[in-house]
């Protein structure tokens, strides 16, 4: 009989995110407020999606392979050199790239814990070592994460901000870091939600690949560009390792239809500062109620938060989820108390808050 790879047989089975409809509806919830994916709340910008409209026509025709139009773009905005660039099918999947370039079987591959459950999955599938490393008050321990080292370590995963505390960490914290960390080991810095950050203090990964230390940062057209559904992610990292991820990537891995959308959102930055400061007033108001309510949270800085209901997280997932307002529960994250939130419109703010308070009296 036919037998999947080992590493593949013991995966855990994919739970589904959109499975809660049918449930919904047995509860009459007239309307959904989806805060459990952290998706930005609202939709592509205008530009995007009359580019998507033009771009449809063609789609008889592949797409470019190497999106050069959108890297070009990426290389003037961030002044990296295009040959830097490596566009993707969403960031998750140049996660799974790299990995598939860096890891040979029995490789470790550190892991701050709690993180983003797909860098487990891309290591795993690998056949790599997970090495978790806990974090300290919901951040980043990056001594420990350096003291994890050994000799079979071939990745380190930095997510920051970090999924799902929505925690950042210090600009000295990560040069100390680099400072520290052998040169053979590559960094994979995650900075999927950087484009929320309004706070100073908050490192940008390209300032070490711009003094040459083996990183990849990794970002996404998913979050504040709200091009989730389409899946387009890039990452800046050596130009040798570029050329190799798309290599090992699929010929034409981003539609043509999604590099329309990406090439014509990368032009609205007023539109991105609008939407961050937004994001920032709803991170304000959330930890504002949470304060009311005597809830402790980790400090948020991206577009969710990570918050104690003191309860059941699942419990409270159920009683959310029956007045219309999805969270994830931390379960995933070994947080069993912990909900994730979204942070959505400011009207869905409210009404997550409101059903949260009445959850909290059930
Ligand atoms: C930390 C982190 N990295 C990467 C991603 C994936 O983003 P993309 O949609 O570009 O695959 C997410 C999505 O939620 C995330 O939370």
């Amino acid at each position: 009989m036919f037998k999947c790879r080992d590493e593949v047989s013991t995966l855990p089975p994919y739970e589904l995110g959109g499975a809660f409809a049918e449930e919904m509806k047995k509860y009459g919830v007239a309307r959904v407020v989806k805060l459990n994916s952290n998706e930005g709340p609202y939709p592509p910008f205008p530009a995007a999606i009359e580019a998507m409209q033009k771009a449809a026509a063609s789609s008889n025709r592949y797409p470019d392979p190497s999106s050069h139009a959108v890297r070009l773009a990426l290389a003037e905005k961030y002044s990296v050199p295009a040959e830097s660039i490596a566009i993707g099918p969403g960031s998750v999947m140049l996660i799974r790239a790299l990995m598939e370039v860096a890891i040979n079987p029995g490789d470790e591959v550190i892991i701050p814990w709690p993180s983003f459950p797909p860098y487990l999955l891309a290591t795993h599938i690998m056949g790599g070592r997970i090495r978790k490393v806990p974090l300290v008050d919901h951040t980043h321990d990056l001594p420990a994460m350096l003291a994890a080292i050994t000799d079979k370590t071939k990745v380190i995963v930095i997510c920051n901000p970090n999924n799902p505390t929505s925690t950042i960490i210090t600009k000295s914290a990560l040069d100390d870091y680099f400072e520290k960390v052998p040169a053979h080991i590559l960094t994979i810095l995650d900075e999927a939600y950087i484009d929320y950050i309004q706070d100073k203090d908050c490192p940008d990964g390209l300032d070490y690949l711009q003094i040459g230390k083996p990183v990849a940062v990794l970002r996404t057209f998913s979050k504040i560009y709200g091009l989730a559904g389409l899946r387009v992610g890039y990452g800046f990292t050596s130009p040798e390792l570029a050329e190799t991820l798309r290599r090992v990537q699929e010929g034409f891995p981003v539609s043509h239809v999604a590099q329309a959308a990406a090439l014509a959102s990368l032009e609205r930055g007023d539109l991105v500062a609008e939407r961050a400061r937004l994001n920032a007033e709803g991170l304000a108001y959330f930890a504002a109620e949470f304060d009311k309510l005597g809830l402790s949270y980790a400090k948020p800085f991206a577009n969710f938060a990570f918050v104690d209901v003191r309860q059941d997280a699942r419990e409270m997932f159920q009683k959310l989820m029956r007045q219309g307002v999805l969270v994830r529960p931390g379960a995933t994250y070994d947080s069993p108390t912990y909900e994730r939130v979204t942070v959505g419109t400011p009207e869905e703010n409210e009404i997550f808050i409101g059903a949260l308070k009445k959850a909290l009296e059930m």
